[in-house]
C-alpha cells in the first residue's frame, strides 16, 4: 500500500475524523486549523467535540507519529517531517448557509488564496466539504494552476458515528476529470474495500446533496405518515417496520421525531433548492420536504398544548415544561439547527416557562476542559432530569438519548405537577410510563 503525505485543512468533525482515520490507514497526516488554542489542545490529545472513539484515535495516531497539528493552512501543505510537501490536500472547511440559502464559500476561498502558490507541482486538492455544484470547477479557477488537480470527494459521515462511518463506508465517491488524480485519491481509501464511484466533479458534488435531501425526504415522509396514523388510528412503528422489510425501502432512517435538524440536512436541503432555482427547475418535492419539517415543529407544540391544557387552543402562559434533550440528535453535543431548540423557541413564544436537561451539556468529570453552560438560547439548564421535571406540567422528550429510556420515571412522576410526558422520539416504553402513573404521548402512535 502507498503511504501518502496528506494535509487536512480544518479540524471540525469532518476534518479531524478524516485526518485521524487517514493516519490510521497508514498515511502521514498534518492537520491545520486557524485556532491556535485548539491546535494546542489537539496536540495534547484534547478533542473538543463529542465523537465516540475520536479522541482515542487522535492520541494513538499522534503517538504513532503519523498525525500532527499545525496552525494555518500554509504550514500544513509544506510541514511534513521529511521536508516534503503534501501530495494530497483535503479542504474540510465550514460551508454555512449564507444569504438566500446559498452555501457560503468564503472559508474555502480564503484557504485557496493562502496556499495556491505554496502547493507543489502535482498536488491534488480535495474538496470534502459539502459545496454547491460547480465548486470544484471554481476552486480550479481560483487556483489557476495547470499542474494541480481538484477532486470532489464528499463525505457521508454522521455526527456521533463519524469514525465508524469513515472506516466502514457504504461507498467512496471521487469526482474529477483527471484520471490520475482521481485514482490517487481513491487509493487513499483502498484498504477499506468499499465500492468506489469514479465520476466527474459536478456529479460527485450533486451526489452529496442528493443523498442528504433523500434522507430528509424519507424523514418528512415518515413524519407526515405518523400524522396520518394518528388520524386513522394506526401505529407508525408498525407501519415503518412493515415497509422497512422491503429491501428497496430498508429499515434505517425511518424513526419519526420532532423533525430533522443538525448542521447538514437543513443546510443541504436549502442549498439544493437554490441549485434547482438557479437551473430554473421547480423542485416541488424538496420544497414540500422542508415545509413538512417546519410544520412538524409546530405539531409538537400543538401536542404539548393539547396534552397540558386538554384543549387544542389552551394557553401555555406560565406553564412550566421540562425539556429532555436539546442537541439535534443523541450522541453529539451539537446544537446547530436543533429541532429541540426550535420547538423550545415556539414554546417560549407561547408563554411557557422552560427548564432543559441534556446529558451532553452537563459537566463531564473525564473532561475538565469542557465549558459548562447554564442556559442555551434562553432555556435554563439543570444538572439532572429530575430537576427538569420538578413542578413541570409536562416533560417533553426531544432527543433520543438512551438514558431517558431508563430514567426512574416513578421518581419523575413524583415531582411533576401533572403526569404528562410528550415523547417526540417514541423513545420511552409506553408501558413503563403507564406503570409510573404517567400519560405518555408519542408521535404517530395509537395513543398519540
Ligand atoms: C447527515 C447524514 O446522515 C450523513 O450521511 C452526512 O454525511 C451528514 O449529514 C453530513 O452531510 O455531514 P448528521 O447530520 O450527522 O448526518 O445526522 P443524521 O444522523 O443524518 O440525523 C439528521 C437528523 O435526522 C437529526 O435531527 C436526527 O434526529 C433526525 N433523524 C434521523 C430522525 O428524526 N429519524 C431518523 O430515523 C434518523
Amino acid at each position: 500500500m502507498f503511504t501518502r503525505r496528506v494535509a487536512v485543512v480544518g479540524t471540525g468533525y469532518v476534518g479531524l475524523t478524516t485526518g485521524a482515520c487517514l493516519a490510521s490507514l497508514g498515511h502521514q497526516v498534518v492537520c491545520a486549523d486557524i485556532d491556535t488554542a485548539k491546535v494546542e489542545r489537539l496536540r495534547r490529545g484534547v478533542v473538543d467535540i463529542v465523537e465516540p472513539g475520536l479522541s482515542e484515535l487522535v492520541t494513538e495516531q499522534v503517538s504513532a507519529g503519523r498525525l500532527s497539528f499545525v496552525v494555518g493552512a500554509s504550514s500544513a501543505v509544506s510541514a511534513h517531517t521529511d521536508g516534503l510537501d503534501a501530495e494530497v490536500v483535503f479542504l474540510c472547511l465550514p460551508t454555512p448557509m449564507g444569504v438566500g440559502g446559498v452555501a457560503d464559500l468564503r472559508a474555502v476561498e480564503a484557504v485557496i488564496e493562502e496556499t495556491r502558490e505554496l502547493l507543489a507541482s502535482g498536488t491534488v486538492v480535495v474538496n470534502k466539504s459539502t459545496v454547491p455544484v460547480g465548486t470544484a470547477a471554481r476552486t480550479a479557477e481560483l487556483l489557476d494552476r495547470a499542474d494541480v488537480s481538484v477532486v470532489s470527494n464528499p463525505e457521508f459521515l454522521r455526527e456521533g458515528s463519524a469514525v465508524h462511518d469513515f472506516l466502514n463506508p457504504d461507498r467512496i465517491v471521487v469526482g474529477c476529470d483527471a484520471a490520475e488524480a482521481a485514482e490517487r485519491v481513491a487509493a487513499l481509501y483502498a484498504r477499506l474495500g468499499a465500492p468506489t464511484v469514479l465520476t466527474d466533479a459536478a456529479s460527485a458534488e450533486l451526489m452529496k446533496y442528493a443523498a442528504n435531501c433523500f434522507l430528509a425526504m424519507k424523514l418528512s415522509y415518515v413524519n407526515a405518515m405518523a400524522e396520518l396514523c394518528e388520524r386513522v388510528g394506526a401505529d407508525i412503528g408498525d407501519v415503518t417496520e412493515g415497509i422497512g422489510y422491503d429491501r428497496r425501502i430498508g429499515q434505517a432512517f425511518l424513526s419519526p421525531g420532532p423533525g430533522w435538524g443538525g448542521s447538514c440536512l437543513p443546510k443541504d436541503t436549502h442549498a439544493l433548492l437554490q441549485v434547482a432555482d438557479a437551473a430554473d427547475f421547480e423542485f416541488r418535492l424538496l420544497r414540500a420536504t422542508i415545509d413538512t419539517n417546519t410544520r412538524q415543529r409546530q405539531r409538537v407544540v400543538d401536542k404539548v398544548r393539547a396534552a397540558v391544557t386538554g384543549k387544542r387552543t389552551g394557553s401555555l402562559t406560565r406553564v412550566r415544561l421540562g425539556l429532555l434533550g436539546l442537541t439535534f440528535k443523541a450522541g453529539t453535543d451539537d446544537l446547530r439547527d436543533s429541532p429541540a431548540l426550535a420547538i423550545a423557541a415556539l414554546l417560549r413564544q407561547a408563554g411557557a416557562d422552560l427548564v432543559g436537561y441534556d446529558p451532553a451539556l452537563v459537566a463531564d468529570p473525564g473532561n475538565p476542559d469542557k465549558v459548562v453552560r447554564d442556559e442555551v438560547e434562553g432555556v435554563p439548564l439543570v444538572a439532572d432530569p429530575l430537576e427538569a421535571a420538578q413542578g413541570a406540567e409536562a416533560v417533553v422528550v426531544l432527543t433520543e438519548w438512551p438514558v431517558f429510556r431508563t430514567l426512574d420515571w416513578t421518581a419523575m412522576a413524583g415531582v411533576m405537577k401533572q403526569p404528562v410526558v410528550v415523547d417526540t422520539r417514541n423513545l420511552v416504553d409506553p408501558a413503563t410510563l403507564r406503570r409510573a402513573g404517567l400519560t405518555g404521548i408519542g408521535i404517530g402512535r395509537r395513543d398519540a
